[in-house]
C-alpha cells in the first residue's frame, strides 16, 4: 500500500510537469546506512527505508557522525517528450547537487557513472563537490515513457555526508549545456568602484559556436540597470572567446553583473551572474600604528616568538621596553624571540616609529599555562589546496602573510593534512612525504619572517586523506613537532571512528584528545591545540577542560551561502564556552581563490555574503583560518582580512563570543561586550532583498543615546536611532560598535 502510494505521488508529480523540459528529482528519495550491492536493483524494494531530503547532509537527518557508506534512491518517469521538444537531442543531463563525498550512480541496477568530475575512478577517491552525468539517449539503462530507478551509493570518508547542494533534476543537454562562461577571472578592482574582469566562453566540445553577449549590471537595491554592451562571439576549444569587461561602478556597493551568450543557429541564451566586489576597509594610515591584540600567552622556559603588528610608511623602527629578560627584540623587523620568562604577567611598551611620527601600545605578555589567549589569526591549507598541499605552496603562502598581513596580525601558517608519508620511518618517527622535503627548514623559514608554523594529524591510524595518523605514535609524534619547530596542532578524529567503540561515550570521545594533550604538554613547546571532531559529544562543554585552545563546532564549510551561514547563524547555543585560549571554532574561512585541490575558483560567496562571513567570525571570536591561496589575494579580500577595527573586535582581550539578541528568519542581530565597555553590534540581513532592520534598543539592553561607529567603514555615524534606516544588501552586514 505504501509503495502503491509513493508511485502514486510521484506519477502525479510526472503529469504535472508534462510541459517542463525538466524532471525535478527533489523529493521522495529512500535513504539507508551500510552497503549492499542488491540496492541498486529496480526490484528491491525500499519501502521501509528512511524518507530523506536530498541537499542536506545526513549527519542532519538522523545520523550524527556517520561515516562510511550510504545508498539514496528515487523513482521518476521518463517522457520522450522531452527529447523530441530539445535541440540537440543527444543526451541527458542528470545533476545530483553537491555529493560529499565520492559517489556511484546505478539508473535500472545499470552503472551510469563515478564520482563526477569530483575524483577518480573509485568512490572512495571521490571529492566533495558538484555532480553532473552525462546518459547518451540511446543508453539501453534509460526506460523510456516508463518508470525508473535511480540509486546512488555514496561514500563518506568524514564530517558531514551525503547528497547536499541543491539541483536534482534530469533534463536534455542542450546547446547552452555545451558552453560555458567562465567568470572566473580576477575581479580587479581599482579604486573603491572601478571593477574589471576577463571572462571566458568555453566549448565543452569540438564544435565552434557564434553568438551575441551582452553584459549588463543592475542595482539590486534601486533594481535600476545600467549600460547594457554586446559584443560578438565566435568560440571554439582550441580559441574560447576571451573579453574583458571594465566598468566604473556608480557606488562603492555590489552590483549584480550579467553575462548573457544567445547561440545564434539555436537561439538559445546561457547566463551568468556575479556580484561585483567594493571596498570599505579604508586605506592603512601612513601614520605609524601598533596593531594586534592587547594580550599573549605564552609558557616558561619555552621558545618565545612574537612580531610586533605594524602599519606606516616604511621602513618602520619597532622598540619594545621593560621587555623581560631573556627576551630580544630586533628593531628593524619587529621580531622578539628568546627563552619565555618565568609566570607572572609583563607590561610591555611596544612602539613603532617613521618619519611621520610614533605610535606605541601596551602588550601584555601573560606567562603561564595558558597560550592562544585571542582567537587564532592564521592561514589553513585545506579549503585551498586539499591533498596538494606543498611545501612551495606553503611558502607563497607564509611570504604573502609576512608582506601583506602580519602588519595586522595575522601570523600562524597551518598545513592541514596532505603532509605525512604513508608509512613510518623504521624507527616508527612520522616523516613528510616527497611534497616536503624538510619540515624543518621549512618551519625555520616561516620563523624567520616572524611567522608561527601549524600541522595537522589525526588520533586515528590514518588521517582523513589517508596518510599517517598519530595512532600509537603520539608520545614520537608530539617529539618530532616540537624537534621541527611546529607550533600549532591541529588533530582530526577521521579514522579514530575505527579504534573507539560503536557510539562512543564520553570519557570515549575525551580520551585520544587527553593523549595528545599529555604529550603536547611534556614536548616543552607552545603548540596551540585546535580539537576537529566536527562537535561530537557537545565538545564546547568539555574542550576547555582537556586543554584544547579550540574546537570545531561542525561539519566542513563550503563557499556557498548555504553551508557559511547554516554554520554561522546556528552557533547561539555554543558562544558561551568561548573564553581566553578556549575558542569554538566555526571552521574555516571561504574567502579568497579557494578549492580543496590542485584547481582552484573565486569564492562563491558574494561579496556581501564575504562581509557577513568575517563579521560573524569576528563577533564570534572564532579562529580566524584564511583557506585561500594568498599567492592570489586580490584588493577585495585584502579590504577582508586588513580591517583593524574588525580584527580587534575578534581579538578583544575579554574573549567572549557574540551573544545572539534577535533571531527572525529574514534578519539576525548579535551583540559582543568588549574590554572598553563598549559593544560589537552585527545586524544581518539574512533575506535576499535590501532590508532595513528595526533595533529595538531595550531588548539589546543599549542606551538610547548612546553613539556610534560603522566598523568596516571606521567611520562614526551618531546615534544608533538612526540607523534603522539603514539599508542592509541581500546577505550583507552592518557592523557597528558602540562609542565611549
Ligand atoms: C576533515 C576536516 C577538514 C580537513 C580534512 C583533511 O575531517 O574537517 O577541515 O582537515 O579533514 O582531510
Amino acid at each position: 500500500m505504501r509503495k502503491f502510494l509513493t508511485v502514486m505521488l510521484v506519477f502525479t508529480a510526472f503529469i504535472l510537469n508534462t510541459h517542463a523540459q525538466t524532471i525535478h528529482l527533489s523529493n521522495s528519495w529512500k535513504f539507508t546506512t551500510g552497503d549492499s550491492s542488491i540496492y541498486k536493483t529496480s526490484t528491491f524494494d525500499d519501502s521501509n527505508w528512511q524518507n530523506i531530503a536530498v541537499g542536506e547532509s545526513w549527519e542532519m537527518q538522523g545520523h550524527a557522525n556517520y561515516d562510511g557508506f550510504g545508498w539514496y534512491r528515487v523513482h521518476f518517469l521518463l517522457p520522450s517528450a522531452i527529447k523530441q521538444k530539445s535541440f540537440l537531442k543527444d543526451s541527458l543531463m542528470l545533476s545530483l547537487g553537491d555529493v560529499d563525498d565520492g559517489d556511484e550512480v546505478y539508473l535500472n541496477g545499470q552503472p551510469i557513472g563515478i564520482n563526477g568530475n569530483g575524483g577518480g575512478d573509485d568512490i572512495k577517491q571521490g571529492r566533495y563537490g558538484r555532480r553532473i552525468y552525462k546518459i547518451s539517449v540511446n543508453n539501453p539503462a534509460l526506460n523510456w515513457e516508463k518508470e525508473n530507478l535511480l540509486a546512488v551509493r555514496v561514500y563518506d570518508s568524514g564530517g558531514a555526508g551525503g547528497i547536499t547542494g541543491s539541483d536534482f533534476s534530469i533534463r536534455m543537454i542542450d546547446v547552452t549545456d555545451e558552453l560555458k562562461i567562465d567568470t572566473g577571472g580576477d575581479m580587479v578592482l581599482t579604486g573603491s568602484n572601478n571593477f574589471s574582469q576577463t571572462i571566458k566562453i568555453i566549448p565543452l566540445s569540438n564544435k565552434t559556436y557564434r553568438g551575441q553577449l551582452s553584459i549588463s549590471f543592475k542595482d539590486p537595491e534601486t533594481r535600476r540597470k545600467y549600460a547594457e554592451r554586446f559584443v560578438s562571439v565566435q568560440t571554439s576549444k582550441s580559441k574560447p572567446f576571451t573579453f574583458t569587461f571594465k566598468e566604473n561602478m556608480p557606488m562603492a556597493k555590489s552590483y549584480a553583473l550579467t553575462y548573457t551568450f544567445r547561440e545564434s543557429t539555436s537561439g538559445k541564451a546561457l547566463t551568468s551572474t556575479i556580484f561585483t566586489p567594493y571596498i570599505l576597509t579604508p586605506k592603512v594610515s601612513l601614520q605609524p600604528k601598533v596593531n594586534g591584540a592587547s594580550d599573549y600567552g605564552a609558557t616558561s622556559g619555552n621558545d618565545f616568538l612574537y612580531k610586533i603588528p605594524a602599519t606606516g610608511k616604511q621602513p618602520l623602527t619597532y622598540g619594545a621596553t621593560d621587555l623581560p629578560t631573556g627576551l630580544t627584540l630586533d628593531e628593524k623587523t619587529g621580531i622578539i624571540t628568546g627563552k619565555t620568562p618565568k609566570d607572572g604577567e609583563y607590561a610591555v611598551k611596544l612602539s613603532v616609529k617613521n618619519e611621520l611620527g610614533s605610535a606605541a601600545k601596551t602588550l601584555k605578555i601573560k606567562v603561564g599555562n595558558l597560550i592562544g589567549l585571542t582567537p587564532t589569526l592564521g592561514w589553513n591549507s585545506w579549503n585551498a589546496w586539499g591533498l596538494s598541499v606543498s611545501s612551495e605552496k606553503v611558502m607563497i603562502s607564509a611570504k604573502q602573510m609576512a608582506d601583506k598581513l602580519s602588519r595586522h596580525g595575522w601570523s600562524y601558517i597551518n598545513i592541514d593534512d596532505g603532509w605525512e608519508a604513508e608509512t613510518r620511518a623504521a624507527n616508527g618517527e612520522i616523516v613528510a612525504n616527497e611534497k616536503f622535503p624538510d619540515m624543518k627548514a621549512l618551519a625555520d623559514s616561516v620563523h624567520a619572517l616572524g611567522l608561527k608554523i601549524g600541522i595537522y594529524s589525526s588520533p586515528g591510524p590514518k588521517t582523513c586523506g589517508g596518510y599517517l595518523g598519530s595512532y600509537q605514535h603520539e608520545m614520537q609524534d608530539a617529539q618530532t613537532y616540537a624537534a621541527w619547530g611546529i607550533d600549532y596542532l591541529k588533530y582530526d578524529w577521521c579514522s579514530y571512528g575505527d579504534i573507539a567503540p560503536n557510539n562512543p561515550n564520553l570519557a570515549e570521545l575525551k580520551k585520544p584528545y587527553e593523549v595528545m594533550r599529555r604529550e603536547l604538554n611534556i614536548a616543552k613547546r607552545d603548540i596551540i591545540y585546535s580539537l576537529c571532531q566536527y562537535g561530537m559529544g557537545d565538545v564546547w562543554k568539555w574542550g576547555a577542560s582537556i586543554g584544547a585552545n579550540s574546537w570545531r563546532t561542525t561539519g566542513d564549510i563550503n563557499d556557498s551561502w548555504q553551508s557559511m551561514s547554516g554554520i554561522g547563524f546556528n552557533q547561539e547555543n555554543v558562544v558561551k564556552y568561548a573564553e581566553p585560549g578556549h575558542f569554538n571554532d566555526p571552521d574555516m574561512l571561504v574567502v579568497g581563490k579557494v578549492g580543496w585541490g590542485p584547481n582552484l575558483h573565486n569564492t562563491r560567496l558574494t561579496p556581501d555574503e564575504q562581509y557577513t562571513h568575517i563579521s560573524l567570525w569576528s563577533m564570534q571570536a572564532a579562529p580566524l583560518l584564511i583557506g585561500c591561496d594568498m599567492g592570489q589575494l586580490d584588493n577585495f579580500t585584502l579590504n577582508l582580512l586588513t580591517n583593524d577595527e574588525v580584527l580587534a573586535i575578534n581579538q578583544d582581550e575579554l574573549g567572549l563570543a557574540a551573544r545572539q539578541v534577535v533571531k527572525t528568519p529574514t534578519y539576525q542581530i548579535w551583540i559582543k561586550d568588549l574590554s572598553d565597555g563598549t559593544k560589537a553590534i552585527g545586524i544581518f540581513n539574512l533575506s535576499e532583498h535590501y532590508q532595513t532592520v528595526p533595533i529595538d534598543l531595550d531588548k539589546m539592553n543599549i542606551a538610547k543615546d548612546v553613539d556610534c561607529r560603522d566598523v568596516w567603514r571606521q567611520k562614526d555615524i551618531g546615534k544608533l536611532t538612526g540607523v534603522a534606516n539603514s539599508n542592509i544588501p541581500p546577505h550583507g552586514v552592518l557592523l557597528l560598535k558602540t562609542v565611549k
